[in-house]
């Protein structure tokens, strides 16, 4: 069901078989994971401590991301991250360190907080006003059509602070209507390698300032 791939950067992510998606771009997953998200939300203009919400664990590649930076600027961070159905720990993309941490338990390593929510956005309730950070990186609309529609955005403004931002690799004009219609400010951003755009968004105009607004 996970078949490992290299992908053009060099660096690895998985192919689900059953669901028929990767779980990162072919064209460079760690390059994807570093600019679409880490950079996308521009989280590391950010005080400590660091607060990340996301939407789709899977290798856990974002996070490893994130903690390198976290640890390498010399702050915090926490970082919640939902899953349903999380693939087996021994295939993450993470050090091995964070492998045995219990689902649904915050897990520290240093000044470093790892939840994984064992859920659907659907069925969790994350702190509202509380993150700087969302990465929505479901899969994409032809899987999990419910995570491209208003509701899900819904869902994640009341997460975010009131100048947080939102990045995903997703731009079709349908996602970015649906993140307007739930109250979102979005823009436009050139995508990593292999995507012509990728999206930001937040409900501060000034937090997505360094995108091109997008206003249809
Ligand atoms: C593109 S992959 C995530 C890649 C991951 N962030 C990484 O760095 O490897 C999408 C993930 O979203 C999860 N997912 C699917 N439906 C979901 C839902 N309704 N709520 C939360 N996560 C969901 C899938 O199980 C899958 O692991």
């Amino acid at each position: 069901m996970y078949e490992k791939l290299e992908t053009k950067d060099g660096s690895f992510t998985y192919r689900n078989t059953e669901v028929g998606a990767t779980y990162r771009s072919t064209n460079g997953a760690l390059t994807e994971s570093r600019y679409t998200f880490l950079e996308g939300t521009r989280l590391q203009e950010r005080p400590s401590p660091w607060k990340v919400l996301e939407l789709g664990f899977g290798t856990g590649l974002n996070f490893r991301v994130t903690a390198e930076a976290a640890r390498a600027a010399g702050v915090e961070l926490e970082y919640m991250s939902l899953e349903p159905a999380p693939m087996p720990a021994e295939l993450w993309l993470v050090p091995d360190e964070w492998k045995s941490l219990e689902m649904n338990e915050p897990f520290q390593i240093g000044s470093i907080s790892l939840t994984v929510v064992n859920a659907r956005w659907q069925d969790f309730e994350p702190p509202a006003d509380h993150f700087q950070a969302v990465y929505h990186d479901p899969f994409g609309p032809g899987q999990a059509p419910e995570c491209w529609e208003s509701p899900c955005y819904q869902w994640s403004l009341r997460a975010l602070e009131k100048d947080g931002v939102l990045a995903t690799f997703g731009a079709s004009g349908a996602a970015r209507r649906a993140m307007k219609e739930a109250g979102y400010l979005v823009g436009s951003l050139p995508g990593a390698p292999g995507k012509r755009e990728m999206t930001v968004a937040s409900p501060s105009a000034g937090a997505i300032g360094f995108a091109k607004s997008w206003k249809r």
